[in-house]
C-alpha cells in the first residue's frame, strides 16, 4: 500500500497523455517496440537517470554511461529523440504512470493463466 501512495505523489493522468503523446509510437509498457518495454523501468534506473535519458539520451550515453551505451547497442543503435521541452516534474508523472501501469499488469498472469484453462476446459468438453 505504501507503493500505492507513492505512485500518486505525481500526476499520473497528466503522466498517461504524455505517455501517449510522445512516447507510445516507440514504447509500450508491456511489450518491446522501437524501444524497450518500460515495465519496471523505475527498478533498472533511478529517476535522475531516468529524466536524464528523456531529455537528451544521446548526451547520457556520450558520458559513457554503461547502463545507456549497452541499451543503445541492444536497440540497434537506434537514438531516441531528444525531449528538451519536458519538464522534470512531467517526467515524474510519466514515471508514476508506469509505475502504477506495472502493478496493474503485475496483477494480470494470473487472470490470464485463468482464461487459459477455461479454454481448456471448454476444448475438452
Ligand atoms: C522515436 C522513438 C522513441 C521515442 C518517441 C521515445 N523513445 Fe524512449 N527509447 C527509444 C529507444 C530506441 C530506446 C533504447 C535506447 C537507445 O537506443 O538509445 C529508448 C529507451 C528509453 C528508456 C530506457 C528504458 C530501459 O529499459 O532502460 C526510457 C526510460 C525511455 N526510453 C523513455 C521514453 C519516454 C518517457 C518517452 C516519451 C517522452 C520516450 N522514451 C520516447 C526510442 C524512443
Amino acid at each position: 500500500m505504501l507503493f500505492t501512495s507513492f505512485a500518486f505523489a505525481y500526476n499520473n493522468d497528466e503522466g498517461k497523455a504524455i505517455f501517449s503523446t510522445r512516447c507510445t509510437a516507440c514504447h509500450s509498457i508491456e511489450k518491446n517496440v522501437v524501444g524497450p518495454a518500460l515495465l519496471n523501468v523505475d527498478k533498472r534506473h533511478d529517476e535522475k537517470w531516468i529524466i536524464a535519458f528523456v531529455h537528451s539520451s544521446q548526451t547520457v550515453i556520450k558520458s559513457g554511461d554503461t547502463a545507456a551505451i549497452n541499451l543503445y547497442n541492444r536497440f540497434n543503435n537506434t537514438p531516441m529523440p531528444d525531449h528538451p521541452d519536458i519538464t522534470d516534474d512531467q517526467v515524474r508523472s510519466i514515471i508514476s504512470y508506469i509505475k502504477t501501469e506495472s502493478s496493474v499488469l503485475a496483477s494480470k498472469p494470473k487472470k490470464r493463466y485463468k482464461d487459459r484453462m477455461n479454454c481448456r476446459l471448454l476444448i475438452s468438453q
